[in-house]
């Protein structure tokens, strides 16, 4: 069975990150959007994702393109919904690359109701939110909570209003008021505005009855998801979230649709590890709030660490290179220190920020996540990267949080977003076999015994269902039950 046969009789697929975002989606919507959708559509967040396209055999990172970009020609439509907060300087850069490259956009379409991340967003992010040091949520820095706060309060500058000089100039005076610690200038900000401006508005529609035509007319949908349900406003680890509604309803309703409309919503779920960036509870932390602090200070980047720790490595136009099977890297994944383990599996995974570069926290799959996200976003669950661990001794999965100094102790099975008692909690773990090498492996039961105990396990105790299980970063490298 391959992906084509999940997608027998389905108009519509969603991919939704099912934890704390830097799941893999990007490998999966890259395969939705080349083989399969007439349309592409993104509905929250901004330039705080970040996501791998390969154009002309390159690889650019884009943080508010969607990947189906790259079929334009072939006339796939490639939609920025409502629901997002759109950095025009940013945007514009990536159209740049895709000139660059020769790549056409002639099918973009911009939703003339998405906010505008102003200049003034950023500063205040930058200054009152990414720092974790002194106390801010360690966000992205790029103006998200500002932008979404005042669409909020029903103040935000939409991409219609650029064309209206007039209300434009109004709300940008108004903004005065609420950044008064900045220096605002109407005009000069007008001035920065007006060449994106310009350059967008043959883009610009009504992209929620366009939506709702491609809808009646067939076509087939692609969702990309961004960030992660754990990251949502709505759903997430609140207040150590984004600004958007990242859960399958909050995607949908970001492009003007009903998640009862779509067919096909698949969850992915990192395993056996998952990682979590900034700051904020994260129960099966290996190294726990040591490993927090230490991914939050200056001076971690993958090149500190695989120099702290002896690994090979070459670097060349900012790319680094290393074997990921480095021996010393495996000892560090079966080390008995679980702070060391998890930058082991850090190294092994290669997992460091697509947007920021800052050191992803690490820690064991942990399945009472994953019920909460199937409970919102539904049963169906795609496996991302369990073979960056191969040739670890032993994994481990969280089956719930013991808490309470009380005995007998208490396992909790059910996920809450307390921050107080989801920092308080031990996970209560069930510790399986390492396994070897897995990327060439095609179907799933030829995949180790241990893992497929593991996968069942998941199952049961989740509720959801494994439909895919990805074995490596390559589309072949990808099994379909
Ligand atoms: P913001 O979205 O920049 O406001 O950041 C809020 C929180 O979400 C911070 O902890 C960020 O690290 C996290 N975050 C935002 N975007 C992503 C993403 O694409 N992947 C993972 N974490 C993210």
């Amino acid at each position: 069975m391959g992906l084509d046969d999940l997608l027998k009789g389905v108009q519509t697929v969603a991919i939704i990150c099912n934890q704390w975002g830097d799941t893999g989606k990007g490998k999966f919507s890259d395969y939705f959007a080349s083989q399969w959708a007439d349309v592409t559509a993104r509905g929250t967040g901004g330039n705080n994702a970040g996501h791998t396209v390969v154009v002309n055999g390159k690889e650019k990172i884009f943080h508010l393109i969607p990947a189906g970009i790259s079929n334009d020609s072939s006339g796939q439509i490639t939609v920025l919904g409502n629901g997002m907060v759109i950095d025009l300087p940013v945007l514009s850069h990536e159209l740049g690359e895709l000139d660059a490259e020769r790549i056409t956009y002639n099918n973009l379409m911009i939703s003339k109701d998405a906010n505008i991340i102003m200049p003034y967003h950023v500063n205040r992010d930058k200054a009152k939110h990414q720092s974790q040091k002194s106390g801010g949520i360690g966000s992205t820095g790029r103006g998200i909570g500002p932008c979404y706060t005042d669409k909020v309060a029903r103040r935000g500058i939409i991409i219609g209003d650029l064309f209206d000089r007039d209300k434009l100039s109004r709300k940008i005076d108004r903004a005065k008021e609420t950044y008064s610690e900045q220096n605002i200038n109407t005009s000069e900000v007008i001035d920065q505005l007006m060449p994106f401006a310009e350059s967008i508005r043959p883009f610009v529609r009504d992209t929620v009855s366009e939506m709702h035509r491609f809808m009646r007319e067939g076509k087939k949908i692609l969702l990309e998801g961004a960030q992660g349900l754990l990251l949502s406003i709505e759903h997430g680890t609140y207040p150590y979230v984004t600004s958007s509604d990242c859960s399958l309803n909050g995607t949908a309703s970001g492009v003007g649709l009903s998640a009862k409309m779509i067919d096909l919503p698949l969850g992915i779920v990192k395993f056996p590890f998952m990682t979590r960036v900034g700051a904020g509870p994260f129960p099966t932390e290996l190294g726990g709030r040591r490993s927090e602090d230490y991914c939050a200070e200056d001076g971690h980047t993958k090149i500190d660490e695989l120099t702290k720790y002896g690994i090979d490595h070459q670097v060349t136009d900012k790319i680094v290179k290393y074997n990921k099977n480095d021996p010393r890297i495996l000892e560090m994944i079966n080390s008995g220190d679980e702070f060391i383990q998890g930058i082991g599996i850090r190294l092994a995974a290669g997992e460091y920020g697509a947007t920021t570069g800052r050191p992803r926290r690490t820690g064991w799959t942990d399945a009472v996540v994953a019920k909460y996200a199937v409970g919102i976003n539904g049963p169906i669950m795609v496996l991302t990267k369990p073979d960056s661990i191969s040739g670890a001794k032993q994994f481990k999965l969280s089956y719930g949080y013991k808490s309470g100094d009380i005995l007998p102790v208490q396992i909790v099975e059910d996920f809450s977003r307390d921050e107080r008692s989801l920092r308080e909690v031990d996970p209560a773990y069930q510790t399986y076999d390492g396994y070897g090498d897995i990327n060439g492996v095609r179907s799933y039961d030829k995949l180790p015994e241990s893992l497929r105990k593991a996968i069942g396990d998941f199952e049961t105790f989740t509720g959801g269902k494994v439909a895919v299980v990805s074995v490596g970063a390559d589309r072949e490298e990808t099994i379909v039950r």
